[in-house]
């Protein structure tokens, strides 16, 4: 094994200005604020206005930021990998388009699907090339514009997601903290529960899709809820066993932000105090890869070097899996 650790550097998060609240949504769709907040904990979430504008664009503002943070050029990054549900285009990949927008002309880019588990899994794999020693400066990207994917007629889906994104830069580790662990796992035979229908290639775009509402998040909440819950607690655990650590060891738990009710839940099937708990969910709802850099930013200054740190995230496909990392600064 390597004994290069990949270490996060930086963080740095973005989201529009415009914020969908519950009572705006109570006029939109069969709805209320006492449902929305009992069953799910959000209050508002944040929707990217304005023509011609995506997922790529939430990036560009995170990273800008994020260069300005560290002080870092764009030509200095050697790898851009974006994580994202909401690509601006099925291609190019929208690691290009941010790359292209921000002049970082030296680094290579793509983007990684994997619902909302995207930004541990990116996190993961940016990881490895820091370890090989093949890169030194990755930026490592989580948003998505849901906006553009959601049936605001549709009172299950409508209330949860949200738009935003953030960045973080990964280096070479310089003493022991960074990136430890992780354990990632997918399961496709849960796609039935959580997917878009059309606009792929087996049921590319026609009028016909388009009529029927095909191009939206289709969800059956309850089985999403109960795998999302077993899935996040089991690997938080297994990530502990495999460092020998107990529950109570870990400073934090940063988990993808989809429903208050489920991080309830986690917390409780894992013994965590519920005040390590990173919850933001009530602002930005589910913002899909952007929901853990969103706490990463939020919480960067409560954080202290090597606070112990524990990732998790669930999403369609079914992916989940977990992430242990040390602050690193
Ligand atoms: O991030 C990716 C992974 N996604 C998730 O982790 C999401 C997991 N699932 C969930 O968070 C929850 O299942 C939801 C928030 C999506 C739904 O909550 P639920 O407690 O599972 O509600 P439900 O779908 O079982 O619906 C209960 C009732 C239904 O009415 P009936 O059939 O009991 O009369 C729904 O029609 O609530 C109704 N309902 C609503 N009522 C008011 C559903 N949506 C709404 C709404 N406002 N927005």
């Amino acid at each position: 094994m390597s004994n290069i650790r990949a270490a996060i550097r930086g963080i740095h998060a973005w989201i529009p200005d415009y914020k969908l609240t519950n009572a705006e949504l109570e006029t939109m769709v069969e709805t209320n604020d006492e449902w929305i907040v009992s069953r799910t904990g959000i209050k508002e979430r944040r929707i990217l206005k304005g023509e011609g504008l995506g997922t790529s664009d939430i990036g560009v503002e995170a990273v800008k930021g994020l260069l300005e943070k560290t002080g870092m050029k764009a030509t200095e990054i050697d790898f851009l990998l974006c994580a994202t549900t909401t690509p601006d285009m099925q291609f190019p990949a929208t690691a290009n388009i941010i790359c292209d927008k921000i002049g970082a002309k030296n680094a290579f880019g793509f983007d990684l699907n994997a619902a909302c588990s995207g930004f541990i899994y990116a996190l993961t794999t940016a990881a490895k090339f820091i370890e090989s020693g093949t890169h030194k400066k990755i930026v490592v990207v989580g948003a998505d514009k849901m906006s553009s994917i959601i049936d605001y007629t549709d009172r299950r889906t409508c209330i949860i997601f949200g738009d935003g994104g953030g960045a973080v830069l990964l280096e070479a580790a310089t003493d022991e903290d960074g990136i430890h662990d992780s354990a990632l796992y997918s399961d496709g035979s849960g796609r039935v529960y959580l997917h878009q229908k059309a606009g792929g290639s087996v049921r590319p775009a026609t009028a016909e899709t388009v009529a029927a509402k095909e191009h939206y998040v289709f969800q059956d909440g309850r089985p999403v809820f109960k795998a999302a819950v077993k899935g996040m607690s089991n690997a938080i655990e297994t990530v502990l066993k495999n460092n020998n650590l107990k529950i109570e060891d870990l400073n934090w738990l940063v988990p993808h932000q989809a429903n208050k009710r489920i991080l309830d839940s986690v917390s409780s099937m894992t013994g965590i105090d519920p005040t390590k708990v990173v919850i933001n969910i009530e602002k930005y709802g589910n913002t899909t890869n952007g929901t853990i850099p969103l706490c990463l930013w939020e919480w960067e200054d409560k954080f202290k070097k090597g606070d112990k740190i524990m990732l998790a995230a669930f999403g369609g496909g079914f992916t989940w899996g977990a992430v242990y990392l040390t602050w690193a600064y």
